[in-house]
């Protein structure tokens, strides 16, 4: 796979050696239970508690406020059940206490419909099983949610907005600090889903109340994630067991991997400013000269406040994955969206809830580009997708 050009960091980015080599100590030797209170558990449960503590430094948050998870899709559900069927457990118990002076649970749910489909499906879950109402703020064309929309979507019944910070599939960012406030502002629990921002946008400062992430984006394996829930706000667990991670996720931690995600992040974080710069550049390059040379080719989300290493378009006057399929024989890797909804061959949601034809929707395709990538790479992508589009338009004249 020498020289190919891997395009697709959205979906999974390259693995980082220093994380590795963090975690190894914890997949060898240091094999003890950090629960346990003899000699064996109090390494690992010692580079626990350092881990979170790291974690917690980047995200401008409490380590206390840190419940290692499987994934995003995990950190999503624990956020946004959790929170939800938390306060519910909480005002029925205060209802108890004070007979007749407490207000009725709030059962009502903002979010938008282009999230990803963890949290669709967690808010889903909660309509269906739990009897809770949802609002999906239509986002505008290029996939802002405005704080007038979400202004108006908010009701006395609501308990919790669910905003994603950055879109997987269109790159579009979302001005969380103002959303969150315009939320709390109503006494609302305010998530967001940073997975795909994390490494190119601010994680710190950003007051909302939850943030998840995903290891694999930053640089760490697969398998594992982060919910930063304040630890003031109640949350019902998902995992029930033996009571770790504050009572929030049982099961013995995976040691190993919570200190290869803290690694993994906190280099993402120290190297992200110059990485934001200097991608964002070559991408802008990029998207002009796509523009440029493909034939009816469009831009999807926003042109400005996008993820510095996204670029997303549709192709109607060809097709999507005949793009891939050439750029594959040229050397270049990238991906016709989302890679997180398993065999879906449908029109992307996040597309069609934009407006976008469905016909149209489905000839798609995502750069996402690695934080290494060479003016000469950005370059080359460049002719590449050039010489695709023109071998395709010849054969679809
Ligand atoms: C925005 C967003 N949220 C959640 C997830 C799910 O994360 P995971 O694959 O770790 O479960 C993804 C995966 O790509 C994502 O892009």
């Amino acid at each position: 796979m020498t020289g190919r050009l891997y395009l697709d960091t959205a979906a999974a980015a390259p693995v980082r050696r220093e994380a590795l080599e963090a975690a190894w100590p914890y997949l060898a030797g240091a094999f003890g239970n950090p629960s346990s209170h003899h000699e064996f558990g109090r390494g690992p449960a010692e580079a626990l508690t350092d881990a979170r503590a790291r974690v917690a430094k980047v995200l401008g948050t409490r380590a206390t406020d840190i419940t290692f998870t499987s994934g995003g899709t995990e950190a999503d559900n624990l956020a946004i059940i959790g929170m939800a069927l938390g306060a519910r457990t909480q005002s029925r118990a205060q209802a108890q206490g004070r007979a007749g002076t407490v207000a009725p649970p709030r059962r009502h749910i903002v979010t938008s419909p282009i999230e990803h489909e963890a949290v669709l499906a967690s808010v889903e879950f909660l309509t269906r099983v739990h009897g809770f109402t949802v609002t999906e703020v239509a986002p505008a064309s290029d996939g802002t949610v405005t704080p007038e929309a979400l202004t108006a979507a908010i009701r006395p019944d609501t308990v919790l907005v669910s905003l994603g910070y950055a879109n997987n599939e269109i790159g579009t960012v979302a001005d969380i600090p103002t959303l969150a406030r315009l939320a709390h502002e109503d006494g609302v629990l305010f998530h967001t889903d940073a997975v795909q921002a994390a490494g190119w946008l601010p994680l710190s400062g950003l007051g909302a109340d939850a943030l998840t992430l995903a290891g694999h984006k930053v640089g760490a394996p697969k398998g594992i994630g982060v919910a930063a829930i304040r630890a003031r706000v109640p949350v019902e667990p998902l995992i029930h067991g033996g009571g770790q991670e504050s009572g929030r996720r049982s099961g013995t931690e995976n040691v190993a991997l919570a200190v290869a995600f803290a690694t993994a992040l906190e280099l993402a974080e120290a190297e992200r400013v110059e990485a934001a710069a200097r991608v964002r550049a070559i991408r802008d390059e990029f998207i002009a000269a796509v523009l440029a040379a493909v034939p009816g080719a469009f831009l999807t989300g926003s042109p400005d406040a996008r993820t510095p290493n996204h670029a997303s378009f549709c192709f109607p006057d060809t097709s999507g994955e005949a793009v891939l399929l050439e750029l594959e024989r040229l050397g270049v890797t990238a991906s016709s969206g989302s890679a997180c909804a398993v065999g879906s061959d449908e029109a992307s949601h996040v597309l069609t809830a934009l407006g976008i034809d469905a016909e149209v929707a489905q000839t798609s395709v995502r750069f996402t580009f690695p934080a290494s990538i060479t003016d000469e790479q950005g370059r080359r992508a460049s002719e590449m997708l050039t010489t695709a589009a023109s071998r395709l338009t010849q054969r679809y004249a």
